[in-house]
């Protein structure tokens, strides 16, 4: 039997993966792809032609588990990212609770559950805050890689898949058997397992709001970009009104769907679904003469100034005399929107922050819903200190996008501007966890910290602005930057992560 494979094939086969299992394979991963079609051309005894050919028509929901099998990433334990569990108990389920139709009972999908531990992790936090046994909870589990569901039904672990597991819970919910920990039958039975592909547009699965609850995490990260909209969409119909959907820590809805309000609680980020649900709520020149020098001068400012945004004021003239005024051509952010934002954006990267607001202020009233319009309002206006207007233009921009990075960060400083450390660092935080390469809400957060003496924190936070601001978006970093460069900016960053015993 010939089990050569060659380019094109293995193309069509990344191809087709995507197509009926979701994932999306980089291209450093070609070789190892062609590796796994070989050895499923070698167990089904066929060549690649009629293999592709197959799996192109309609795969067997064998040849799909066994795929799975050799594809997906089970990683997972009890209790991953257990500030969602904490934010489920105290927040979400007594929300769910208090809903109508509650009655009823809680249903609660884990979507790519693996081996069982995320399921089976909810089911021990219902029961101890439900432990009446009348209270339907109605537990699903699905996964598309027969091995993981198997294991999951064993429901026998090793002490590793236990590491984040409160000590009581270990108690209650466990004994030991040999090296492995047996899991406790009330809360083994109050899960289903089933094997469904996630890609699918599975009825049964996804039928209108059939779920109070769905953790769908450490899946979409795996998914090509359109699968994992397809996904996200189904999830959006079959969650209840204002029911919830928690994410892995690395994965958001950003560009995917707006269907969700982004709630922040416990340390940790999640969605509620809107349906039934009111509302809560410069230049960078190329080269820099001087750039330690300007550095410093900032990290003075910022020393004396209460705020980001008023170093921002303060520090605009002084900077200035020791930075190239002339920028390139090119560097300004361009606006794709139906409003042409050039000329404001041109007197922004001027420092012509009054000249600018009043060209923004100038446009057609319906500019107003224009996200991009709104966005730059609101910079606008924390330059100029007005930070209740730029307050408003960025909850009406998060009214339209609430997933925007941006109009997070420009709260950020209005909440400090307004004395609200923790309003600010939520705010940081949220457009952190929105947008992890966004370097200024990490250097502001960096900021927040050092005037609350939190040490630990500069430095990481600093460490961490300093990687990203390497790698800014040019047209970003003329955004948010405040009217500085970025080489200015690393230079604050070294400067304030020297100050704390640590340099890079
Ligand atoms: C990294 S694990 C995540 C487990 C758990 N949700 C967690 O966060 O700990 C990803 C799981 O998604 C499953 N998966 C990937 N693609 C899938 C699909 N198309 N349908 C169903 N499950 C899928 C994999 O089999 C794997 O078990």
């Amino acid at each position: 039997m010939n089990h050569a494979v060659v380019t094109a094939q293995v193309e069509r086969f990344r191809a087709l993966v995507a197509r009926h299992l979701g994932l999306q394979f980089e291209d450093a991963k070609m070789g190892w792809l062609a590796d796994v079609l070989r050895r499923r051309m070698e167990c089904n005894g066929r060549t690649a032609e009629p293999s592709l050919a197959r799996l192109g028509v309609r795969p067997s929901r064998n040849e799909l588990g066994a795929l799975a099998q050799e594809l997906t990433v089970g990683e997972t334990y009890f209790f991953r990212n257990i500030d969602q569990f904490h934010a489920l108990r105290e927040c979400v389920l007594p929300d769910r609770l208090r809903a109508p139709g509650a009655r009823r009972g809680l249903r609660v999908l884990s979507a790519g559950c693996a081996s069982g531990e995320e399921a089976y992790s909810i089911a021990m936090t219902l029961r101890e805050l439900l432990p009446d046994p009348s209270c339907e909870l109605w537990i699903r589990a699905v996964d598309l890689n027969p091995a993981m569901i198997e294991k999951a039904l064993r429901a026998r672990y090793t002490a590793w898949a236990l590491r984040e597991t409160p000590p009581a819970a270990q108690q209650r919910w466990f004994r030991a058997d040999g090296r492995e920990l047996v899991l406790d039958d009330a809360i083994r039975f109050a899960v289903t397992f089933e094997e469904r592909n996630l890609s699918e547009d599975d009825p049964e699965l996804w039928l209108p709001g059939a779920y109070d609850i769905v953790f769908c995490r450490n899946v979409l990260m795996y998914f090509a970009a359109e699968s994992a909209q397809a996904l996200v969409a189904r999830i959006t119909r079959s969650l209840a009104p204002g029911g919830y959907l928690f994410l892995g820590h690395a994965e958001t809805l950003r560009g995917l769907s707006q269907a969700f309000h982004l709630r922040h609680t416990h340390g940790t980020f999640y969605y509620q679904h809107k349906d039934g649900v009111a509302p809560t709520a410069q230049p960078t020149p190329a080269q820099d003469s001087e750039p330690d020098a300007a550095g410093r001068v900032l990290a003075a400012v910022v020393e004396t100034a209460d705020t980001w945004v008023e170093a921002i004021a303060k520090a605009a003239e002084r900077i200035r005399t020791l930075t190239q005024a002339a920028t390139p051509a090119g560097t300004a952010a361009g606006s794709p929107g139906r409003w042409h934002l050039g000329p404001a954006l041109e007197l922004f990267r001027q420092e012509r922050f009054a000249e600018a607001l009043d060209l923004v202020q100038a446009l057609p009233p319906e500019s107003a819903r224009d996200p991009d319009v709104l966005l730059l309002h609101a910079v606008l206006l924390a330059h100029s200190g007005q930070l209740v207007q730029a307050e408003d233009a960025c909850h009406r921009l998060l009214a339209i996008d609430e997933l925007n990075a941006g109009a997070h960060y420009v709260l950020a400083l209005c909440r400090e501007g307004a004395g609200d450390r923790h309003g600010a660092a939520d705010r940081d935080q949220a457009a952190v966890y929105l947008d992890p390469s966004f370097a200024m809400p990490r250097m502001h957060l960096g900021l927040l910290a050092r005037r609350a003496g939190e040490r630990e924190t500069v430095r990481h936070e600093m460490a961490h602005a300093l990687a990203l601001l390497e790698r800014e978006d040019a047209s970003r970093l003329l955004l948010f930057g405040g009217g500085f460069n970025r080489e200015t900016l690393l230079a604050l960053c070294r400067a304030e992560l020297q100050a704390t015993g640590k340099s890079r």
